[in-house]
């Protein structure tokens, strides 16, 4: 009997799928603006204490922002632990010279991590060989911290990690919060009867926190 507690990529699939058919059939050309970010959303991009040992590059991609705000707390955790961390959006970064560090996180969305994440790693994949990589993921699959939650949560990552293996990855839970998705997410959200994409910031610090620091161990001994 199907679990559930299990929020699979089926349903994701199901609600946000046919919110972008319905989408498309509804507004034609105007779906495009339907899915942009509103701008009151965020993205930082800052370098956090320059100079010290080695330099890491934390990029992210991120559509709504909880993603980018959990790489900028993991970009200060890293900082931190002693290295000196760059936080930038992963669609900005133009070369990984004098990194030695790579941590990237992505937002997934029916089912799959944004395309800026898979570009980067299609584009820098050949760069990234002997530099330890850190990957993570953030979704509403982690809601619900259970074995087959996090093993569906990471499998999201496998158009990443198939292309470079890294030597850590984690899935975190991320957020609803209306006033910072695209309109067209927006109201499917709302219509959504299910609940599973009802407004909720389900982020754990606490466990971010945790994560960042034994990543600036390992990434600081890495030789
Ligand atoms: C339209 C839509 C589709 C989503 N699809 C999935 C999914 O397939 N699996 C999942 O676990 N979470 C899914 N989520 C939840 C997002 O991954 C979560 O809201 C995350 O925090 C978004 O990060 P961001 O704010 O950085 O874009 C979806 C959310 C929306 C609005």
């Amino acid at each position: 009997m199907a679990n559930p507690r299990l929020v699979s990529r089926r349903k994701f699939l199901k609600i946000a799928g046919g919110a972008l058919g319905a989408g498309v059939v509804a507004c034609g050309g105007a779906t495009f603006f339907g899915l942009r970010t509103p701008s009151s959303v965020h993205f930082l991009e800052e370098s956090f204490c320059e100079g010290q040992s080695k330099r890491i590059l934390v990029a992210y991609a991120s559509k709504c922002g909880a993603t980018a705000e959990i790489s900028g707390a993991i970009t200060e955790a890293l900082c931190a632990s002693g290295l000196s961390a760059e936080l930038k959006r992963a669609a900005h970064v133009t070369s990984l010279e004098g990194y030695q560090g790579v941590v990237l996180g992505t937002a997934i969305y029916m089912g799959n991590p944004l395309k800026e994440a898979i570009k980067f790693v299609e584009e820098f994949g050949s760069q990234m060989a002997g530099i330890p990589f850190a990957l993570f993921d953030v979704c509403l699959t982690m809601k619900e911290v259970t074995p087959e939650n996090e093993k569906a949560a990471l499998d999201y990552l496998k158009p990443i990690s198939d292309r470079v293996s890294p030597i850590k990855t984690v899935a975190f839970a991320g957020r609803i919060d209306y006033a910072t998705l695209p309109p067209l997410y927006r109201m499917f959200a709302q219509a959504d009867k299910e609940g599973i994409l009802a407004e909720g910031d389900f982020r754990d610090w606490t466990a971010i926190s945790t994560w960042a620091k034994d990543l600036g161990v390992v990434l600081a001994d890495y030789s």
